[in-house]
């Protein structure tokens, strides 16, 4: 069954306590939490991932179909890896990229993202609300799909 997922990269489950000026205090846990109960408040299934470890990031997107919908926090791999972006691209999987901070506002080398040009979009710098905008984006694209 077709499935939204939401995959955080590295660093990510330290949300919380890792630098809360630009990551805000809510933990990933939480974050997770909340865009599940849109999901199923809408009648859909969603998974959320984190990993420290790019190869299990590439598997996870492998495994993905075009039938699916991917919410992806790549982290620092935002600015860093083809090999992300390359696996987006091939599976084909509609995607959507969210960043809690605003990664154009910040450190120069953070302005490049190599993964938003195989996204549909990206959300940066609205904190964890960013997650829930593209969860609910997320349902209406999926829901929309299955009245075509
Ligand atoms: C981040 C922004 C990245 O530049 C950084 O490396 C992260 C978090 C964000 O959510 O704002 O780990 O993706």
């Amino acid at each position: 069954m077709a499935s939204i997922y939401v995959f955080h990269g590295p660093n990510l489950n330290l949300l919380g306590t890792r630098e809360p000026q630009h990551y805000g205090v809510r933990t990933l846990a939480e974050i997770n939490q909340e865009v599940q109960g849109l999901a199923e408040q809408a009648g859909l299934n969603a998974e959320c991932r984190q990993t420290n470890h790019e190869g299990d990031l590439l598997d996870w997107i492998q495994a993905l179909t075009p039938e699916d919908f991917l919410i992806l926090n790549p982290g620092a791999w935002t600015h860093t890896s083809y090999a992300i972006r390359d696996a987006i691209s091939g599976v084909k999987v509609p995607t959507v990229e969210v960043h809690l901070s605003n990664i154009h506002a910040r450190e120069s080398f953070r302005e490049t993202s190599l993964i938003a040009p195989v996204c549909l979009g990206q959300i940066s710098g609205l904190e964890s609300d960013g997650y829930n905008l593209a969860m609910r984006f997320a349902i209406d694209y999926q829901i929309g799909r299955t009245k075509e």
